[in-house]
């Protein structure tokens, strides 16, 4: 079995956890869009009424098309459940997000949200977070300058370019550096030290965040709690 088919595996599972009248966060990724396709497929099936807040336009245009009601995160009141991606998490649940580059929007949901649940394939999971290089979101003024003090931190940041070369561009206009760090043994001295270079707009440690992790295995969904 490959990942996407795992991927899928975890996310009709999780869309079991969506009930009625529920106001909902929806992440971005390969894997949020089979849940985005099983959450709306109960709403044609059983008419639950559902009102949700995408984290990028990928999913907004998706969901919509699929009947979900989307609505705009200032008009929403707290949002009972966000279910998202991930690129790593831990075995304390502490993940890295923003392979597709939407952590800001990610984070910014996530912490509007009363429950985060992730949706991973089985290879996410892993003992110690940073073999996938972490995302940051930077302003482009001064990119060089907060490139060398990255740098000076041996945190290997790389600048994320599209497959066609050019330099991949956020929600919000910012750049993506990529630290290829290897090893993060801990997490949240590096995220409060990022939260406090000024030029870093986010960064895609998301740390004390998901309550629930299911996780996509061959013979079937696992859910950690
Ligand atoms: C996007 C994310 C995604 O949730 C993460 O990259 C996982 O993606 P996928 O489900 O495609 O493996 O953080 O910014």
């Amino acid at each position: 079995m490959n990942a996407d088919q795992m991927k899928q595996i975890a996310a009709e599972k999780a869309a079991t956890y969506v009930e009625d009248g529920m106001m909902l966060g929806l992440g971005t990724g390969s894997t949020v869009f089979y849940l985005v396709e099983a959450v709306a497929r109960r709403v044609q099936a059983e008419g639950l009424q559902l009102t949700a807040v995408a984290t990028s336009s990928r999913t907004a245009k998706q969901a919509s098309e699929l009947g979900i009601k989307m609505i705009d995160l200032n008009d929403a009141p707290t949002l009972d459940l966000t279910i998202d991606g991930a690129d790593e998490i831990s075995a304390d649940f502490q993940g890295i997000k923003g392979g597709g580059g939407a952590l800001l929007l990610e984070k910014i949901v996530a912490l509007n949200s009363r429950r985060n649940l992730w949706i991973v394939d089985e290879s996410k999971i892993v003992p110690q977070l940073g073999a996938f290089p972490l995302p940051i979101e930077v302003i482009p003024f001064g990119l060089a300058k907060l490139t060398q003090r990255l740098e000076a931190e041996d945190l290997h940041p790389v600048l994320r370019r599209q497959a066609n070369g050019e330099l991949f561009l956020t929600h919000n206009k910012n750049y993506i550096l990529d630290l290829h760090i290897g090893n993060i043994p801990h997490p949240h001295v590096l995220g409060e030290w990022l939260d406090h270079q000024t030029g870093v707009v986010e960064h895609g440690l998301f740390l004390d965040v998901a309550k629930t992790v299911v996780v996509g295995h061959p013979a079937g969904p696992e859910v950690l709690q």
